[in-house]
């Protein structure tokens, strides 16, 4: 069998991606070597000391795991090594990480979610890696990029993809000439292609949400997921429901199965105000544009995620992923009641 490692599919494909620059395949290198270590300390949990809390809090009011904070370290250290970053983003940082003074500098913005699924840990089920890449708009040599020049159009990522850490660790990603697998070879210690040219079943069979949030969502989303529930597919089978808890491995399932994963905004109890819970920067955007390339959608309900500027670094959607018929779907219950 012929045996393509990510490189060799970046270096195979030249002539349709204009990224694949060296400065680009070492970026990638780099991002791929800090996901063999965290997937080797992911495979150590239970042995050595990760698992439970470190005792503080992140800026998005979580208790951050011990895993949260190595994969975090990890990336940071190493990325910011890496020579082709002007700054990174990560949702465990407030702020936007600079790369410092006399480390080498590139035109390129690394925004990541270091450990998804992350409640999933000390349980041994699936958790992942979210990466989002974009260019850096107007180069000011010397100077730090603004937060404004990090936070462009989703539609401007130059590369998204993931890292999924279960029963075999993979690694998915597009550089907007559609979506790639690779299964690492633990035995020679390489993503090998294993899943090219992926595509999303136009009609899903699963729904994904967490449905003990039924109290605080409005009505139209209740009647999009009363709709999941009680409607057969276009395939003439009821849909199956399936939830795991985290967002690499719920999408991972429904692109290759077909399906939809839903995070619907739901009404903070003490303000009020109903409001979506995943980020958009490190987690909507980067899965928006796999999936897009895919040949699904990703909407916050009604707009696409790929339309929205961020405002601000953690700002949080709606988020509605997968199959197109069932996102569509989603968008005329959703559109009807606007
Ligand atoms: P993270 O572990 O990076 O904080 O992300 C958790 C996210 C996502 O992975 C998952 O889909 C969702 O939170 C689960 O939230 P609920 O527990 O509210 O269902
Ligand atoms: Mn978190
Ligand atoms: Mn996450
Ligand atoms: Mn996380």
């Amino acid at each position: 069998m012929q045996q393509v490692t990510v490189t060799e599919h970046l270096l195979l494909n030249q002539k349709q991606s204009p990224m694949a620059t060296g400065r680009f395949t070492s970026l990638i290198s780099e991002l791929i070597l800090s996901a063999k270590i965290i997937s080797r300390e992911v495979t150590k949990a239970g042995l050595v000391d990760v698992l439970g809390f470190t005792g503080d809090t992140n800026v998005q009011g979580e208790k951050v795991r011990k895993l949260d904070e190595f994969a975090n370290n990890v990336l940071i250290h190493r990325m910011r090594r890496s020579g082709v970053l002007c700054a990174m983003a990560s949702e465990e940082n407030g702020d936007l990480i600079q790369i410092s003074g006399d480390l080498p500098k590139g035109d390129y913005i690394l925004i990541f979610d270091p450990l998804d699924g992350s409640s999933n840990i000390d349980v041994n089920v699936s958790i992942g890696t979210i990466f989002s890449i974009y260019r850096r708009p107007l180069k000011k040599s010397g100077e730090n990029p603004t937060l404004e020049e990090v936070l462009q159009r989703c539609d401007k990522q130059v590369a998204a993809g993931y890292f999924i850490y279960g029963s075999s660790t993979m690694m998915v990603f597009t550089t907007g000439a559609g979506v790639h697998g690779f299964t690492l070879d633990p035995s020679v210690g390489e993503f090998l292609l294993s899943h090219p040219n992926m595509m999303i079943p136009e009609q899903g069979r699963i729904y994904s949400v967490n449905e003990s949030y039924w109290n605080y969502w409005d009505n139209p989303t209740k009647d999009v997921i009363s709709y999941f529930k009680s409607t057969k597919t276009a395939l003439g089978q009821p849909y199956s429901s399936r939830y795991i808890g985290s967002l690499v491995a719920d999408f991972h399932r429904n692109l290759l199965y077909g399906g939809i994963f839903m995070y619907p905004a739901k009404q903070n109890p003490d303000t009020g105000k109903y409001q979506g819970k995943l980020r958009l920067t490190c987690e909507a955007a980067p899965m928006a544009m796999i999936i897009e390339q895919a040949g699904g959608l990703a909407t916050d309900g009604v707009n696409r995620i790929l339309d929205y500027t961020p405002s601000e670094l953690h700002q949080r959607v709606p988020f509605f992923v997968g199959s197109r018929n069932d996102v569509m779907t989603v968008k005329d219950i959703m559109g009807q009641a606007e």
